[in-house]
């Protein structure tokens, strides 16, 4: 009934805000700022529409609509040029406004730790670290490439989640989201959010946290790419672009359609699926 009830809120929410069309209005609250508390499934970076990129390397094979992606252009142009929402701050907090942002996009970063071979059909542990994210969550997930239109889930490789991932958040080790999952549906999937996740570029103070996802090796020999895919959103990361909702909390001053959420992606992993080196046989000597 609680899992209805969160649903139902945040459907309606979803609706009002698409029925709001691009009239975003400051203040107004929605699913995706404040992540995807109700979607516990593998997720696949396209989904993302909204949010910017940091590389252009993330949209390889786009050419300029890769640029267009790039924060400084999608988010930060608005910002510069005072639209919208942006308009409501004077033209020196818009310029400190991009800089703050900028630091929040430097100091969001996410790393995997991987073991570099691994035998057919075995369990190991791939170890996601993220820092940075605005919060009041970020979401964390792995996928196959490092490409906001073409990734797929890891799963779609062969690597097989075992178990629910663990996740540590800036206060210990933490199993709401998840759990929000029956576990009779199986809580074995790519992606989790991270919740709990205070960081302020005001006062240069960064989140960490990490997740650890037991995978196990796909059955056929070969080179696996495994790549971590990092969602987090800015604004929220300053006093500047936060704006307190009295029922959901601190929300994004470009709203729930602004350019503020980000995907950045790890750098590619490539993780050797082989037999193990057969044991040295010890000779005896005549
Ligand atoms: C309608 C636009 C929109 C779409 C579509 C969207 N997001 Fe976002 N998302 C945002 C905005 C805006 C923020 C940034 C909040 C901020 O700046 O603090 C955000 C932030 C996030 C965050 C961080 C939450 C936080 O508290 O800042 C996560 C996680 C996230 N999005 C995941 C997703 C996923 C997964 C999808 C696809 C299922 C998705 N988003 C699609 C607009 C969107």
């Amino acid at each position: 009934m609680e899992m209805q009830g969160i649903w139902v809120r945040r459907l309606a929410i979803g609706i009002g805000v698409v029925a709001l069309g691009s009239a975003s209005i400051a203040g107004d609250a929605a699913a995706y700022p404040g992540g995807t508390p109700d979607f516990q499934t593998d997720v696949a970076p396209y989904c993302a529409a909204c949010h910017s990129s940091t590389s252009v390397e993330d949209l390889y094979g786009f050419g300029d609509r890769a640029t267009a992606e790039l924060a400084r252009n999608k988010h930060f142009g608005a910002i510069r040029a005072g639209t919208g929402p942006y308009a409501a701050l004077s033209e020196a907090n818009r310029v400190k406004l991009v800089e703050l942002l900028s630091a929040v996009d430097r100091n969001s970063t996410i790393t995997l730790e991987f073991p570099p071979s691994v035998v057919p059909g075995s369990t190991f542990q791939v170890t996601v670290k993220v820092t940075g994210g605005a919060g009041p969550s970020v979401g964390v997930g792995l996928v196959d490439r490092p490409h906001r239109f073409f990734a797929r889930p890891a799963s779609a490789l062969g690597w097989e989640v075992v178990g629910a991932p663990t996740v540590i958040g800036s206060t210990g080790p933490q199993s709401a989201w998840i759990e929000r999952l029956p576990e009779r549906e199986g809580r074995s999937i790519t992606f989790v959010n991270v919740e709990g996740v205070i960081s302020n570029a005001d006062i240069d103070k960064w989140s960490r946290a990490k997740i650890i996802f037991t995978l196990k090796a796909p059955r056929e020999v070969g080179d696996y790419p495994l790549v971590g895919a990092y969602f987090y959103g800015t604004e929220t990361g300053t006093a500047l672009s936060t704006q307190m909702h009295p029922e959901f909390g601190p929300q994004p001053l470009g709203g729930a359609l602004g350019k503020s959420g980000r995907v950045k992606f790890s750098k590619q992993a490539v993780i050797s699926v082989k037999e193990a080196d057969p044991q040295p046989v010890a000779e005896i000597q005549p």
